[in-house]
Parts: C-alpha cells; sequence; structure tokens
C-alpha cells in the first residue's frame, strides 16, 4: 500500500492565494458583468524592461546556433550571474558575500520551502505571526508541527506577534528557537526592520546557535537610506544566516522565474553527535541532486538587470509600483483606514474597519466594490483584523481601486 504523508492532512485549508482565486472566480462566474480589480496575490503587471528582453532574446538566439549552444548549465548557476550578484547586490554594499556562496533558483518560494531539507524534523521553528504561509506550511508538511487550533497556529512552531501594538518589530523569543524566519521588507505588513533589530536577531542567534533564514525578495523597493538591503549588512551574520532573493518582483520575472539564495561558508549547523558541519556543503549537494539550473536565455536576462540600462529600467518600475503603494495609502488613508506599510515595499497593510474580520472585509469589499485583496488572517491567527493589498498594479488601476475602496467603506 502506498502510504501518503500524513502531514499533508494537517494543512486544512487550500494555500491562501489558490483559495482566494477560487473565490473570486465563484464570484465573476455568479457576476459575469462585474469589472474585478485584484490588488491579491503580489504578482507584477508591468512587462519585462527592455533590456532584460533583449538579452534574453540573444540568449536564444545563440541556443539556436550550433556553435553557441549549451545543453546543461551548472546547477549553481552560471558564473557570469553569480559574480554579478556577488559584485552589485553585496560587495558594493560592504557586504562579505562571494559568487560561489550564491545558489541560483527558480524562485525565493520553492528555496524556502526547500532548505528544511538539509535540516532534521526535531528543530524549533519560529515564524513572525502574521507571516508568509510557505514558511509555515513547509514546515507542517515536513513534518515539524503537530495539527492546527482553532486560529490556525499549528502545535510546536513558535509564532511572534507582529502588530500595531508592538510597532511590528518582533520581540526575541523567551524560548530558544533553532531556526528563524525573517522577511524584510515584509510580506505581508510591508514594514521595515532596523539595523538595530537585525542585530539583535543575529545576537540571538549566535548565542544559541540558530539559524535565520532571510527572505529578503523584496528588498528592492527599500527607499530608507537607514535601512538594511541584506541581513548581511549586519555584523556577524555571515555566521548565522541563509539570504532568499529573487528577481520576481524587481524585474518583473514572476513568469519568467529567477531567483537566488546565499549560503555563507561560514555558517555551520549541529551533527547528531554534537559536533559542527558547514552548511555550504549539504545545500550544493541538495541543490545538485534535485535541481539542473535555471534556463540560460533566463540567466541572461537576470545579468541585465545589473546593466546600466536594465539598472535605469527596474529603478523606473520599482518607482512606479511604490507611486501606487503612495496612493492606496494615502487614499485609505482618506477615509480613516489605519495602514502600515508601502514606503519601502509593494504592500499595504490596513486594519479592517468596523471591527470586521479580514474575511469579511474581503467579502465585503469583493461584493460592494468588486474589488479583491488578501484577508490578513490568511497570514496567521495575528493577522487577524488586518487586510492586505498590493501595489502590483495598472496606474489605472489602482486609482480606479481607491475610489471603489472609498465608496465601499464610506
Ligand atoms: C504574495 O502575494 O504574497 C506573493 O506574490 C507570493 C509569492 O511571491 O509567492
Amino acid at each position: 500500500m502506498a502510504r501518503i504523508n500524513d502531514n499533508f492532512l494537517k494543512l486544512k485549508a487550500g494555500y491562501l492565494f489558490p483559495e482566494i482565486a477560487r473565490r473570486v472566480n465563484a464570484f465573476s462566474e455568479a457576476n459575469p458583468e462585474a469589472n474585478v480589480i485584484k490588488l491579491g496575490i503580489g504578482d507584477v503587471t508591468e512587462p519585462l524592461p527592455p533590456a532584460i528582453a533583449e538579452a534574453i532574446h540573444k540568449a536564444v538566439d545563440e541556443m539556436a546556433e550550433r556553435t553557441t549552444f549549451r545543453g546543461y548549465g551548472p546547477e549553481q548557476g552560471y558564473a557570469f550571474l553569480r559574480e554579478a550578484i556577488a559584485e552589485n547586490d553585496y560587495r558594493s554594499r560592504g557586504a562579505d558575500v562571494s559568487a560561489d556562496e550564491i545558489f541560483i533558483s527558480d524562485g525565493s518560494k520553492c528555496d524556502s520551502g526547500n532548505i528544511l531539507d538539509i535540516f532534521g524534523t526535531d528543530n524549533t521553528v519560529a515564524v513572525t505571526d502574521p507571516v508568509y504561509p510557505v514558511y509555515v506550511d513547509t514546515n507542517v508538511m515536513a513534518g515539524r508541527t503537530g495539527d492546527a487550533d482553532d486560529a490556525g497556529r499549528f502545535a510546536g512552531l513558535v509564532y511572534i506577534p507582529v502588530t500595531a501594538e508592538n510597532g511590528f518589530v518582533p520581540a526575541l523569543p523567551e524560548q530558544k528557537v533553532d531556526l528563524i524566519y525573517l522577511c524584510y521588507p515584509n510580506n505581508p505588513t510591508g514594514t521595515v526592520a532596523s539595523r538595530e533589530t537585525l542585530k539583535a536577531w543575529v545576537d540571538y542567534a549566535k548565542a544559541n546557535d540558530s539559524i535565520i533564514l532571510y527572505d529578503a525578495a523584496y528588498e528592492a523597493f527599500i527607499t530608507d537610506p537607514e535601512v538594511a538591503h541584506s541581513i548581511y549588512e549586519i555584523e556577524g551574520a555571515r555566521d548565522v544566516a541563509i539570504e532568499f532573493r529573487s528577481f520576481s518582483k524587481n524585474a518583473g520575472f514572476t513568469g519568467t522565474r529567477c531567483a537566488f539564495t546565499v549560503v555563507p561558508k561560514t555558517l555551520e549547523g549541529t551533527m547528531a553527535d554534537g559536533t559542527k558541519t558547514a552548511i555550504h556543503a549539504l545545500w550544493n549537494r541538495r541543490h545538485c541532486t534535485k535541481f539542473n539550473g535555471v534556463s540560460y536565455p533566463i540567466q541572461r536576462g537576470a545579468e541585465a538587470a545589473y546593466s546600466d540600462a536594465g539598472r535605469e529600467q527596474i529603478g523606473g518600475l520599482i518607482n512606479f509600483y511604490l507611486e501606487n503603494a503612495r496612493l492606496l495609502r494615502e487614499g485609505l488613508e482618506a477615509v480613516g483606514i489605519e495602514v502600515y506599510g508601502g514606503g519601502n515595499a509593494p504592500y499595504v497593510w490596513l486594519a479592517t474597519p468596523e471591527g470586521l474580520s479580514s474575511w469579511e472585509f474581503f467579502d465585503r469589499l469583493l461584493e460592494k466594490g468588486h474589488l479583491v485583496g488578501t484577508p490578513g488572517s490568511g497570514f496567521g491567527a495575528a493577522g487577524e483584523g488586518y487586510f492586505r493589498l498590493s501595489a502590483f498594479n495598472t496606474r489605472e488601476n489602482i486609482n480606479e481601486a481607491v475610489k471603489r475602496f472609498q465608496q465601499v467603506v464610506a
């Protein structure tokens, strides 16, 4: 008999975004005339920057010629891209990361789930609450939790609330935890962490032999010069942190797929006998066994993100989405909604009006305004009473969404 992984049965509902899509499709089928504006999933709407599209085209042409054709590439990614990342994303910011510590992949979502392969199931895991659901669900699938309670909290996970009450600053856990997920700029709250907060976490991880899984997929949206773009800008982080980065939200790669994970060679984990071993070698082994690399044309496209033209065009995209976030924020504040985030991130996080639950507000917005957002409770129990709007959309839709939002809550 083929036994299933029973841990999957602990995941009661569907994954958040498909669940939203299901509800929206049902609404649209029942109301075919409704022009629904979707500010739910954070998916980019602007096309690939021309410099990137051109690099991809050129690489496709190379693949079509006998003399320049390439088969399998290095599993870890081509040196040209790893070098460009090490130089532009790290060394230029004073962060000590070398090209061979960078692993190119097809997404931060995949990497942040896949990384669990190399960690034992008996680790204690901490997540902020609310949190990007992938961190929780992949730990559930891997058997690192018990069942969920009525609020959706899984036994065995350590939840660290980040709400308006604590200024969205996660307190250090009182107990010892082994793996800690941090995401900055934060999904879903759109808030950022100060260098002091990050330093406190790095020091905690050092003192407790823990590893921080740092998701920086939205770093390109940071406008505040005081905010760190990488955890490796914080002293000591090389010894305690893995960082996930992506080309999805800055360069528009949600459909083309390219990301990377940094595993410093100085990072160690503990073996069953208590001695230490390098995490880099384990991740390299895992990556080479289960992954055959991102396609050559897409890696050439990602490389073009660092060219002068690429940078300028990406800067334009970031400014465009941040302006959308500002319009959303100000439009909501004008009708008395409490709004957070959106200044250094493409997400605006708001407190639902009139004490409505997150899903009640979702239904009201959909039915009365034909607007879709993401219920805060879908990101965790402490997200109840909050709601997320994504700034990834056309300007026309954002302006129209603000109008409709104001009418719904007025
Ligand atoms: C989100 O909406 O939270 C993101 O689009 C999810 C993702 O990047 O996987």
